[in-house]
């Protein structure tokens, strides 16, 4: 699919469907105003008798039959007042939806409200609504491909900003795609070292630096706590490093590290049937985040060089398998007491976040889908945050007015330090099931080098059972926009 901008939109044109946003009243926009007009009424009449509420996730489908060169009107509620990003995207994910549903091919759209949020962000929010509603995972369906596609997405406008937010938003939405698809791809096609070809291709055509660490090299670096983690597995682990540079003078160093486990069946604490164990192939989803956010940096011109670090391992059930009892050291010396062979993402993450920190990175931000408790505390659709820098938990719950994700900052209590303090080794990989996610964090922060730190538990979000409106069901691709939104923000900071 294409989307486009274009100069005006006329009602003469040829088009399968027509989308025009509508406040409730119902209020329609001057496109909406014009097309009534030439429906003598009907349009509004519609509405009105529809009771149509004019909320965001409202939208609704007009037949013009045949009295005009539009097909079909699709009207999406934008609610009243000011329209936030995440009520622009999901309100053109809808209507997009519903022309194609509907079975248009070609779709002109009426400029999205600008309000307080500026032309360019209206632009980039309604083009991520329109590319992530659409979005779909079709690589293994034979049967019932579906096939309604909209081929042409025009909308309406032609000034600088309106431009920029269409690249915008065409560079988060694939980048956004990315991820889903990586976390849709089943475990027996994407392991470690697929996942590190991708990473390798991906970074080829998006101009970014890689570099693959196996197991032998994993060897030298001293990294026994991912290749602990991925000893069960015939498909061993790899360290897979990105590296940004911006064009011009760089202005800092930032690096985003990712957990992925391709599967996590739990390793000899196996998972029992019936936790979600069918779900576990997007136990990558951080990883995907972060592979998937480095293919959008140049495009959003970000100055800073960002490394990003992508944990990769397998944690499967084997006679070469870790065990409960096991004491591993990690790269940076410390060892670390197996009480779980299921807590494998603080592990692999131990190592990535010494190993990027020592790479320069002023700042550490880490993602993963580390912990039941975090779902428990936040539901399916939160993202337990956690820092050791305010500025910097600051600036990604700032990040989230772009890029409507929900994070919530969470505790580091020092008096829970104690709870992963080892018998026979430094640390112990489980604090037990109370705070099960602060003490995750609280783990993860001996790795830090003391850098400024904060890590996303994007256990709940990262996978959707639910179709919601610019997402379907499986890999969401979260932590994706909120990472760039981040990114751009720091960017226009001093
Ligand atoms: N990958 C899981 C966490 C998870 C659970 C992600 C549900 C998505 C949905 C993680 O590796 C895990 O198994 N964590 C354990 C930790 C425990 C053994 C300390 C958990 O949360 O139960
Ligand atoms: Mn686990
Ligand atoms: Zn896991």
């Amino acid at each position: 699919m294409e989307i486009d901008l274009l100069p005006a939109v006329s009602v003469e044109r040829e088009v399968d469907a027509l989308v025009i946003p509508v406040r409730p009243g119902p209020q329609l926009d001057p496109t909406g105003t014009e097309v009534d007009a030439r429906l003598d009424g009907a349009l509004s009449a519609a509405l009105r008798d529809a009771d149509f509420s004019g909320k965001v996730g409202k939208t609704m489908v007009i037949p013009t039959l045949g009295r005009l060169p539009v097909r079909r009107v699709v009207v999406t509620g934008i609610g009243d007042g000011a329209s936030t990003a995440n009520d622009l995207r999901r309100a053109w994910a809808i209507a997009a939806r519903a022309a194609r549903d509907a079975g248009a091919r070609s779709v002109v759209s009426a400029a999205p409200p600008t309000g307080d949020l500026g032309e360019e962000r209206a632009y980039r929010a309604a083009v991520e609504g329109v590319r992530l509603g659409l979005y779909e995972f079709l690589e293994y369906r034979t049967l019932d491909r579906p096939e309604k596609r909209v081929e042409r997405f025009h909308i309406a406008g032609e000034s600088d900003a309106a431009r920029r937010g269409l690249a915008a938003g065409e560079a988060v939405a694939s980048a956004v795609s990315l991820a889903r698809d990586l976390v849709n791809q089943p475990a027996d096609a994407l392991y470690p070292e697929r996942l590190a070809a991708i990473a390798q291709e991906t970074a080829s055509a998006a101009g970014l630096e890689c570099v693959v660490h196996d197991p032998a090299a994993l060897q030298d670096l001293g990294a026994g706590a991912i290749l602990a983690v991925g000893k069960g597995s015939v498909r061993g682990p790899r360290l897979i490093h990105l590296t940004y540079r911006p064009r011009g003078t760089s202005r800092g160093t930032i690096g985003l590290v990712g957990k992925a486990i391709t599967f996590d069946t739990g390793g000899v604490n196996l998972k029992p049937t019936g936790s979600g164990l069918e779900h576990m192939k997007s136990d990558m989803a951080g990883g995907a985040a972060v592979l998937a956010t480095m293919t959008a940096l140049a495009a959003l011109d970000i100055p800073f060089t960002v490394h990003g670090v992508i944990a990769a391992a397998e944690n499967m059930l084997s006679g070469s398998a870790f065990r409960p009892g096991d004491v591993l050291r990690a790269m940076n010396g410390k060892t670390i007491e197996v009480i779980s062979t299921d807590a494998e993402g603080r592990l692999v993450l131990a190592d990535a976040l010494t190993y990027t920190a020592r790479q320069g990175a002023e700042v550490l931000i880490d993602l993963a889908t580390l912990t039941g408790a975090a779902v428990v505390a936040l539901g399916r659709q939160g993202t337990a945050l956690y820092g050791t820098d305010q500025a910097l938990v600051d600036d990604l719950v700032a990040a989230t007015d772009l890029s409507g994700e929900k994070l919530w900052p969470m505790p580091l209590w020092d008096e829970y330090r104690e709870l992963i303090r080892g018998d026979v080794a430094d640390l112990k990989n489980s604090g037990g099931r109370a705070g099960g996610s602060i003490t995750a964090a609280l783990f993860l922060r001996e790795f830090t080098e003391g850098k400024p730190w904060a890590h996303l538990d994007i256990a709940g979000p990262a996978w959707a059972d639910k179709v919601t409106d610019y997402a379907g069901k499986g890999g969401t691709g979260h932590g994706v926009s909120t990472l760039l939104a981040f990114l751009e923000r720091r960017a226009t900071q001093g």
